[in-house]
């Protein structure tokens, strides 16, 4: 059922909370100023103060944001969406470094690695693919509870000479939540301990069947150090995603994921989107979460300033009210006041919830006294 806290109740009558307080104590409810109650109880109290009661229901102020769905012919080839995951020291991080610089397009203006959360390769063959590098599965678990599903395709990294570890194993574990595709990367190939059969041996203890033992769970012997066998690695992720057939409808008000934000000295909020479908531009109004904003400039991954950017590619926005959180939903909307109304009715919600948890912990911590 619906609820507002008194305080909430207050604040939109503009009336003093007290004051809410004593009517609705002349009604019979006893009721704290944090405390939700219900909205007939609620109607009442406004009809008492004399204002107009207009209930906005979350159908009302979520109308029209984004969730529509693309007609089957407007939906065109998208890259692939990667994360890497593995065990601690395993190779993640060298590994997406190399990745990276397997990119045919960053040419001569290549090294700069402006860092944002995540970025995209392209390949010899224009084939792209878009890796996340998340700091760690935690990044991944938050993301994932916030309902954000923006991973095609898990790059398990498994170091050939340490085999299957604690976290290589969590992180099966995560993919598997989440119904997403593992490529495993058999990661530091260079080192004399290598052993890559041990790995897919140990990958069969959790349910990861490898092509050569008959399953479809792809493998690839790579070395983040050497720049071993990088190609196969992309082209592994490849396959995988062409069995996924991922499309996007390019031709429609952007919607993405917040994949990390902060607030920056001199440039105020800025977050790291990925693009889901639809085209994000410059000037664009759009809703992330409780936050809402304009865009006023985007950054690709390369330090670059675009001015559009299309399904599964990452960008830096500049032009935010407040910080987002990493896995917000993030969409255009037509107006300021839409996005406004949004926002705000988010943030209520968000004090309200605050409230209820705040007030329960009152109430808990007094009777853990009697
Ligand atoms: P965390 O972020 O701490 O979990 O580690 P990580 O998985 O990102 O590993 P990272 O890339 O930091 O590499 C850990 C160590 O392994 C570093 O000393 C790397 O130089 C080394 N390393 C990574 N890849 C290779 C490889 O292919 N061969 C060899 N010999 N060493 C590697
Ligand atoms: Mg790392």
């Amino acid at each position: 059922p619906e609820t507002i806290t008194v305080q909430e109740l207050a604040n939109r009558m503009a009336e003093r909370a007290p004051n809410v307080i004593k009517a609705l104590m002349k009604m019979g409810v006893m009721a704290t100023i944090n405390q939700p109650i219900d909205a007939d109880t609620a109607e009442l109290v406004v009809e008492e103060f004399g204002h107009e009661v207009k209930r906005v229901s979350e159908a009302d102020v979520l109308e029209g944001l984004g969730g529509s769905e693309d007609k089957p012919e407007d939906m065109v080839s998208r890259p692939p969406v990667v994360t890497v995951m593995g065990h601690v020291d395993h190779g993640k991080t060298s590994l997406l470094d190399a990745l990276r610089a397997t990119d045919v397009v960053a040419g001569e203006a290549g090294g700069i690695t402006q860092h944002i959360g995540a970025y995209q390769v392209q390949m010899a063959s224009g084939d792209k693919i878009t890796f996340i590098d998340t700091p760690g599965h935690e990044a991944f678990t938050a993301m994932r509870s916030r309902g954000a599903k923006v991973t095609d395709i898990v790059v398990l990294v498994v170091a050939a000479d340490d085999g299957i570890m604690p976290q290589t194993v969590e992180a099966i574990r995560h993919a598997r939540a989440a119904e997403v595709p593992v490529v495993v990367a058999i990661n530091k190939m260079d080192k004399p301990g290598a052993d890559p059969n041990r790995v897919r041996q140990e990958l069969l203890n959790h349910e990861l069947v490898v092509e050569e033992m008959g399953g479809d769970v792809l493998t690839v012997e790579v070395s983040a150090k050497q720049r071993l066998n990088l190609e196969k690695l992309e082209e592994a992720i490849l396959l995988q995603a062409e069995i996924q057939d991922l499309k996007a409808n390019p031709e429609r008000e952007a919607e993405g994921t917040v994949i990390e934000a902060k607030m920056e000295k001199g440039r105020g909020s800025v977050a790291t989107v990925l693009i889901r479908r639809g085209t994000l531009k410059v000037g664009d109004i759009f809703v992330a979460g409780t936050e809402w904003g304009r865009v006023r400039a985007m950054i690709d991954d390369r330090g670059n300033r675009i001015e559009e950017a299309g399904p599964a590619y990452p960008v830096e926005i500049l032009g935010f009210q407040g910080t987002p959180q990493a896995g917000d939903d993030f969409v255009v909307v037509d107006d300021e006041a839409k996005a406004r109304e949004v926002a705000g009715y988010r943030q209520r919600k968000e004090r309200e919830a605050l409230a209820v948890k705040s007030a329960r912990g009152t109430m808990e911590q007094m009777f853990a006294k009697i």
